[in-house]
């Protein structure tokens, strides 16, 4: 097959509408052909009506013109209706394939996809499609066409003249361009004087409080003067340069017209044309001047347009190294899923009737791992037996995290194996995997929903009931009360602030309500305060009951109830046991213990 090109990538899409592309573009086309008749029939009325007397003539030819204004209005709004209605399909559909796109795209490619830069794909990217598919590609045909027909058009009437235009116009609205741009960095310098200004002002009124504790007014204020009189600076500047190259710019637009009447008059004096054909070419003077003006701007854009499709189409050809197998289903999944779960059942197997059929066994096999060159993961190797609650220590940076990414599949391991149920995590249907192995974050990210919507997104037609049960016991319901809307209230960025501990509560519901087999909690109290942590702990403990589960903290109370901790130090375990066999050694995890105690 042939390689596809960003420009063939947006034909498949315009392609849907090609039909009513073509009819706008046909109508455009008519304006075009329309815009070349008044002026002409101006010219009749000068030569015919006033000079030649044919009186009779003038509400013909005027009705004519009326006609051509009148069509010409109505084919105008025909056709931006036409385009403006193609190019938003166009993008709709865009957007919904990009966005559907990106939501399967896997973690490393986010890692290197700043969210701004994906932001403005989708906004200002796609804009400029839009702009280009509904107006610039329209605006290009009918100024190539008003050039060409006045060209012919006058040509008709007198060759000498348009010859003359036509060697004089360009070079002298290039060099009206060329001002212009002179004119233009001045300009740009003015506008980001005005933002550093802009950013300066904002800083200061969002810091303060931190600004008036460090008693930094008048370093401050000194700060502000510097970059408010460099915007007096840039400012002045800018109007020097205009002032200079105005009266050019003035100038250089008065030498057609001076033109059309010099030699214009000439010829009329040397009859070689009547005075209603120099009418005729003076009305029609924009049309050799407008396409020649809209020609850079429409360059630009349509350099714009090239740029932003080429930049959609790379992000539409993003793909994720982390898929599902291609030969196995997801049909597991499904009936997991839609199957009613019972939650704290007591026993591996009695879960696992209804739960799928992982029975939670997890297993390292010589796992390294790096994001990016350095391992951050060194041959690890660890068996953990299905029902078991593994508790997980290590300082920051040491690879917890990792350990839980790799579990879940966000990453791929390098060398050696992650295996649940003796299974390679790669043969698993990614959602079925991802369903039974669960996940609290540890930046517990809440959604701009209800407190129950944030804890439902767990699970599809979850009823309040179930919502708030996982909410009591992940100790939500204390809190709940203090909301106003309890339950209704919006939380997440465009909601009411919650402490971090309150968001890892909510977090944590959201996982006690998916209820998969293998459930990580990664740091998930860190921002509690300790009786309620101690709560959570029962909480945990009665719900992991028949589930693995893997409880990574800071805190050596944390593990209170583990069967056995893994003790991580630089992406390796140097250590593992119970409670009681590692505070009875030498050891990071005795040296955090004795810490802790006080
Ligand atoms: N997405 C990422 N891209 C690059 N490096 C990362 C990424 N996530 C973590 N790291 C690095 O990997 C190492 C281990 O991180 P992590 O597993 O989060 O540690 P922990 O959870 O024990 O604090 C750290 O050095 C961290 O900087
Ligand atoms: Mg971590």
């Amino acid at each position: 097959m042939k390689e596809k090109t960003a420009f063939s990538w947006v034909w498949s899409y315009v392609r849907r509408y090609r039909f009513g592309m073509a009819a706008g573009l046909g109508l455009s086309v008519l304006v075009a052909a329309m815009n070349m008749v008044n002026p002409l029939v101006t010219g009749s009325i000068v030569d015919k009506v006033i000079k030649g007397g044919q009186h009779e003539l003038l509400f013909k030819l005027i009705a004519i013109m009326l006609c051509v204004v009148v069509g010409k209005s109505i084919f105008r709004y025909s056709y931006q209706v036409i385009f403006e209605h193609c190019s938003q399909n166009v993008i709709l559909k865009m957007r919904e394939d990009l966005y559907a796109h990106i939501q399967q795209l896997d973690f490393s490619w986010y890692d290197n996809a700043p969210s701004g830069n994906v932001m403005t794909l989708l906004t200002s990217d796609l804009d400029k499609v839009r702009h280009f598919v509904a107006w610039v590609l329209y605006q290009i045909l009918e100024n190539s066409l008003i050039y060409i027909f006045s060209i012919i058009t006058l040509a008709s009437i007198n060759w000498k003249l348009t010859l003359a235009f036509l060697v004089i116009a360009p070079p002298v609205l290039l060099l009206v361009r060329k001002f212009k741009i002179h004119i233009r960095p001045a300009h740009m310098k003015v506008r980001d004087q005005f933002a550093v200004l802009n950013t300066r002002v904002g800083e200061n009124i969002e810091g303060n409080r931190v600004v008036k504790a460090f008693v930094r007014e008048g370093y401050e204020t000194e700060r502000f003067e510097k970059e408010n009189e460099g915007y007096r600076d840039v400012s002045v500047a800018n109007a020097d340069m205009r002032v200079k190259f105005l009266p050019w710019i003035d100038a250089l637009c008065q030498v057609l017209p001076v033109i059309l009447i010099l030699f214009g008059g000439y010829l009329v004096i040397q009859n070689e044309m009547t005075i209603g054909q120099l009418v005729t070419f003076n009305g029609l003077m924009w049309a050799f001047i407008q396409p020649i003006n809209m020609f850079g701007m429409l360059v630009d854009n349509t350099q714009n347009f090239a740029a932003s499709a080429d930049r959609l189409f790379e992000l539409q050809k993003a793909e994720s190294k982390i898929k599902s197998p291609e030969n196995v289903e997801g049909e597991l999944s499904t009936r997991a899923a839609a199957e009613p779960q019972t939650g704290l059942s007591t026993s591996a197997a009695a879960s696992s009737e209804t739960h799928s059929t992982i029975q939670g066994r997890v297993e390292f096999k010589n796992v390294t791992f790096s994001y990016n060159e350095t391992p951050v993961i060194k041959d690890m190797s660890f068996i953990i037996e299905p029902g078991t609650t593994v508790g997980i220590l290590g300082p920051t940076g040491s690879g917890k995290s990792t350990i839980a990414n790799l579990m879940c599949r966000y990453y791929d391991a390098d060398s050696g194996a992650v295996l649940i149920d003796g299974k390679n995590v790669k043969d698993y249907n990614l959602q079925e995997l991802r369903r039974n192995v669960g996940i609290t974050m540890q930046e517990a990210f809440l959604f701009s929903d209800t407190v129950e919507g944030n804890i439902a997104f767990a699970k599809q037609k979850a009823s309040f009931e179930e919502v708030e049960a996982a909410a009591e016991l992940a100790r939500v319901k204390e809190f709940i009360g203090d909301l106003t809307d309890g339950y209704d209230t919006i939380v997440g960025e465009r909601g009411v602030g919650l402490s971090g501990g309150q968001k890892q509560r909510i977090a944590l519901a959201r996982l006690f309500l998916a209820d998969p087999k293998v459930m990580i909690l990664d740091d998930t109290t860190s921002a509690v305060d300790n009786d309620t942590e101690y709560k959570i702990r029962q909480s945990i403990k009665s719900r992991s009951q028949g589930h693995t589960a893997f409880i990574i903290s800071h805190r050596v109370s944390s593990f209170e109830n583990c069967d056995v901790i893994l003790v991580v130090q630089d992406g390796q375990i140097v250590d593992k046991g119970s409670h009681e066999e590692l505070i009875s050694r030498d050891g990071y995890y005795r040296e955090v213990w004795l810490e802790q105690r006080g």
